[in-house]
């Protein structure tokens, strides 16, 4: 019995030393964000096992657990909250109750979750609405959109629009009560991969009337065509989200579940020839400022003649990044948060330089002690302070710039 509670132990020790990872020492609360890191990382390689032995997909697995986590629409004395459809897309809206002399600001909210998992309707998100609905008194809509691996591009892309122009229908904006000159967007992670590239289209398109007048980015995906940034180098085992973690679920979103195209990102050999003037626009030893180069050596993209062909790839709806110069000019004002300890973080650092070099303002907000995904800890008992400080961030920059 003590033998095996010892190799038990033992087996333990090691599982535990293999998945920890030590937190750097200038993150806030770090014993904290440990305790909440490691059982995520278990919660993952689980996942990861169970799809090996065919009892569930890893994502599914993955999104059973988010579920747990979900909130029906409650009103209260301030906000009225339903869920409904626009067009078929389920979105949430939260309307003040108090009367207002001049039509409100709105604000659309596209929540993360690596395109496969999450939802309006998970309590954290729903917190936030509810605080930005509150904190600007203005009408909220939060979207939810097809998940991967069901729905791959461009069907999220495709939900987003399809919510954001029903939205922008003056017959709408005036039965809730909005100013068509006062919307804006917000989104986290890879709901801002939507977002962008969402804003991109409207903003371009003659044929839709009402604008975005201020778009808001909290650690975004911005781009798929490059997993070996400096960040990808260096975080690659990062607080939260792993590099191996997030190659994996892009590649649902992308390609379903293709094991042959998952180890091709892996090993960021995966792009076709025919990609090559895109790679100037996500070419970091030009786009990132010098601090974040560091000594990290800039080489040319590997690329070749895979045995697929996968238009996503080059497509700017799925790498908003990818969009050129002329297309994101007409972009409007920009709030981008970046974390350092965040693979994603030279995504949102390349955005910054690619808009102020186009001339548009943007405001970059850079966490020195942060880490991707902290906004999802902002409900009992898992709280983390950064997460309530990125929120206060960014509805303190839209409240003064919507
Ligand atoms: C990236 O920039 C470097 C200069 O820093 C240049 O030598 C290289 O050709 C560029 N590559 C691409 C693909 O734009
Ligand atoms: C930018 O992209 C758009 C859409 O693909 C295209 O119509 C336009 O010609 C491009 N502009 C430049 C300067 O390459």
């Amino acid at each position: 019995m003590g033998f095996k509670a010892l190799c038990l132990g033992l087996l333990f020790v090691l599982f535990v030393s293999y998945i920890y990872k030590p937190i750097p020492e200038n993150v806030e609360e770090s014993w904290k964000v440990l305790a909440l890191d490691v059982p995520l990382k278990i919660l993952s390689l689980m996942a990861i096992y169970f799809e090996k032995l065919g009892i569930i997909n890893y994502a599914e697995f993955i999104s059973i657990i988010a579920k747990l986590d979900y909130t029906q629409p409650h009103s209260d004395e301030y906000l009225t909250v339903t869920d409904m459809a626009f067009a078929d897309i389920p979105v949430r809206l939260y309307l003040p109750k108090r009367k207002s002399e001049i039509p409100r600001r709105a604000v659309i909210y596209v929540h993360g979750g690596a395109f496969c998992f999450g939802s309006f309707k998970m309590r954290i998100y729903d917190s936030m609405n509810r605080w930005t609905a509150n904190k600007l008194d203005a009408v909220v809509v939060s979207v939810d959109y097809g998940l991967a691996p069901k729905h791959k591009f461009p069907v999220a892309f495709e939900d987003v629009l399809t919510a954001v122009k029903f939205f922008l229908q003056d017959k709408i904006l005036t039965k809730y009560g909005v100013d068509p000159t006062r919307i804006g967007v917000a989104g986290d992670s890879s709901g801002c991969a939507l977002l962008a590239a969402v804003t991109q289209q409207i903003q371009n398109d003659p044929e839709i009337k009402h604008k975005i007048k201020a778009q808001v980015f909290i650690y975004p995906v911005l781009q798929i065509i490059d997993s070996f940034l400096p960040s990808y180098r260096e975080y690659e085992h990062g607080i939260f989200l792993t590099r191996d973690r997030a190659v994996k679920l892009v590649s649902l979103y992308v390609f379903g579940n293709d094991e042959a195209f998952y180890q091709a990102i892996k090993r960021n050999q995966y792009m076709p020839l025919e990609s090559k003037h895109l790679f100037k626009f996500v070419n970091w030893s030009i786009l990132l400022p010098e601090k974040y180069r560091k000594n990290h050596v800039y080489t040319e993209p590997i690329l070749g003649r895979p045995g697929y062909s996968f238009p996503a790839l080059m497509d700017n709806r799925a790498s908003p990044l990818l969009a050129n110069d002329s297309q994101l000019k007409n972009l409007p004002l920009t709030y981008i948060l970046t974390c350092e300890y965040d693979i994603l973080r030279d995504d949102g650092l390349m955005f910054v330089s690619r808009l102020r070099n186009v001339g548009v303002p943007v405001t970059h907000d850079h966490v020195e002690n942060g880490f991707h995904a902290a906004l999802l800890f902002m409900m009992p008992p898992f709280y983390l302070r950064l997460g309530f400080r990125i929120r206060d961030m960014y509805n303190s920059w839209l409240d003064k710039n919507l």
